[in-house]
């Protein structure tokens, strides 16, 4: 292949708003307050908290120092610091097939954000009555032509952005949008906080009840914890490959690991005291935020703009979101089958708008094609955050604890020795040695109910 420089991110403020663009996404908006609310609260939250710290963290480290060293996409990346003949880029394969699957139901929830967007302005989701907000929504989901157009509408915004590449694309969007999200965010939450039942709302998040936690609970949140940092699938591969040479990886990691929980509390806090205020259940589960959240901020006063600030919020969360999700096929078309950067993006495009078309039109069309009780946006979903996320996730950790070698670790992620992170770079192999894969694959296995 040609020698050319290959692009990456410019500085370190870029490396950050890049990656964290990845990490927030409607895992924070919409993911993580329904699946809080439906699992039972503060006690969900916990587990999550602790999948974060010993599985995702360790993961997410292991991803970007790798990509970092080999500076190529994730099956190259895997191939190259692999020993000779050893198939462990199978693990950028299973990643860019993951990648496709999440993409294909993500797009379609992106879909909707946008299309709220257009509702909340023109009132036609504003009602405090559940009925009108419930048919509201389903109007937009079992319509095959709307859902199949906002779909395509968004992927096609995505790869637009994608053509300008990774400088001029990815990494200065990223820059405008992770500030613009923190202060959308922050409004939001000071009016949730002024209102009557925001203590309760408040309770639920943070005072745990362990009666709700089973096998599966602890499933899900694990695989949140891997959906949420973006690991497991070589997203963090490919940024770490765009990544500077003096980035402190441990400490960027833990920066992104830390803002985006915050987010996520924050999402939780600017949510769960208007549900409890207006006698809403928390428990509502993936429509939550598109139906629930509606008729909460309809009561509000000044709540049809608050809502339409809401959902432009989760419209700026998703895009950092869902250029990092294909930006992993774009890259591997480039460099493995010597695409153009263009090219290779329209290829992704195209075919992304095929796949998720069975999503999008899961909820009409295709809503009695189920495969183990579940329709495709759902079964999707279900495989790639708890199947094919940790079954990457245990890959990379074991390959970056046991075959990649101790030595070439601690070089890497002391950048040749410059930061003196050595007791640091121990922890993590230990964790990533004997913790993570064990953890990942007894959560997996008895969630998907093994034994
Ligand atoms: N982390 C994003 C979110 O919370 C989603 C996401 C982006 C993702 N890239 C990923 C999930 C790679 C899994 C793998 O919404």
């Amino acid at each position: 292949m040609k020698q050319q420089k290959r692009a990456g991110f410019s500085s370190s403020f870029g490396v950050l708003a890049a990656t964290l663009g990845s990490a927030v996404g409607l895992g924070n908006i919409w993911k993580f307050p329904y699946l809080t609310g439906a699992n039972g609260g503060a006690g969900f939250l916990l587990i999550y908290l602790l999948a974060t710290l010993l599985v995702g963290l360790p993961v997410m480290i292991a991803e970007i120092t790798l990509g970092r060293r080999a500076k190529v996409n994730p099956i190259s990346t895997m191939e190259q610091l692999a020993p000779k003949g050893r198939p462990w880029w199978l693990v950028g394969v299973i990643g860019l097939v993951a990648a496709f699957l999440i993409v294909a139901f993500y797009s379609e929830v992106v879909g909707w954000v946008f299309a709220y967007i257009v509702k909340a302005i023109d009132g036609s989701i504003l009602s405090s009555d559940r009925h009108v907000t419930e048919a509201a929504f389903a109007s937009l989901i079992s319509n095959p032509l709307q859902a199949l157009l906002w779909q395509w509408g968004v992927l096609l915004f995505i790869g637009g952005i994608l053509m300008l590449g990774v400088t001029k694309g990815i990494e200065a969007i990223a820059k405008k949008l992770m500030p613009l999200l923190f202060l959308l965010l922050l409004l939001l939450c000071a009016v949730s906080l002024s209102l009557e039942k925001a203590g309760e709302g408040l309770a639920f998040l943070f005072r745990p009840d362990f009666s709700k936690l089973s096998a599966a609970v602890v499933l899900t949140a694990m695989g949140l914890a891997f959906f949420k940092l973006s690991v497991g699938m070589g997203t963090m591969m490919t940024y770490g490959s765009y990544f500077r040479d003096d980035q402190d990886i441990p400490l960027t990691t833990l920066r992104v690991m830390a803002a985006d929980l915050g987010v996520s509390m924050l999402a939780g806090i600017a949510i769960f005291p208007a549900v409890f205020t207006f006698g809403f259940a928390p428990s509502a589960g993936p429509s939550l935020v598109f139906i629930t959240i509606p008729a909460v901020f309809s009561q509000i006063p000044m709540g049809q703009a608050l809502m339409v600030v809401f959902f432009i919020l989760a419209a700026v969360a998703a895009t950092g979101a869902m250029l990092s999700l294909m930006e992993v096929p774009v890259v591997i078309f480039h460099e493995r089958l010597g695409w153009s950067r263009r090219k290779a993006t329209l290829v992704t495009m195209l075919s992304l708008a095929a796949l998720g078309s069975v999503c999008a039109l899961s909820n009409s069309t295709l809503a009695g094609f189920t495969l183990f009780n579940l329709n495709m946006f759902d079964l999707f979903d279900f495989v790639s955050s708890n199947i094919f996320l940790p079954v990457g996730g245990i890959a990379i950790a074991l390959f970056a604890g046991w075959a990649w070698g101790k030595d070439n670790f601690r070089q890497a992620i002391s950048n040749q020795g410059r930061l003196r992170n050595g007791t640091l770079a121990n922890v993590l192999l230990f964790l990533l040695r004997y913790i993570s894969p064990v953890l990942i694959l007894l959560v997996m296995l008895k969630g998907l109910q093994v034994f």
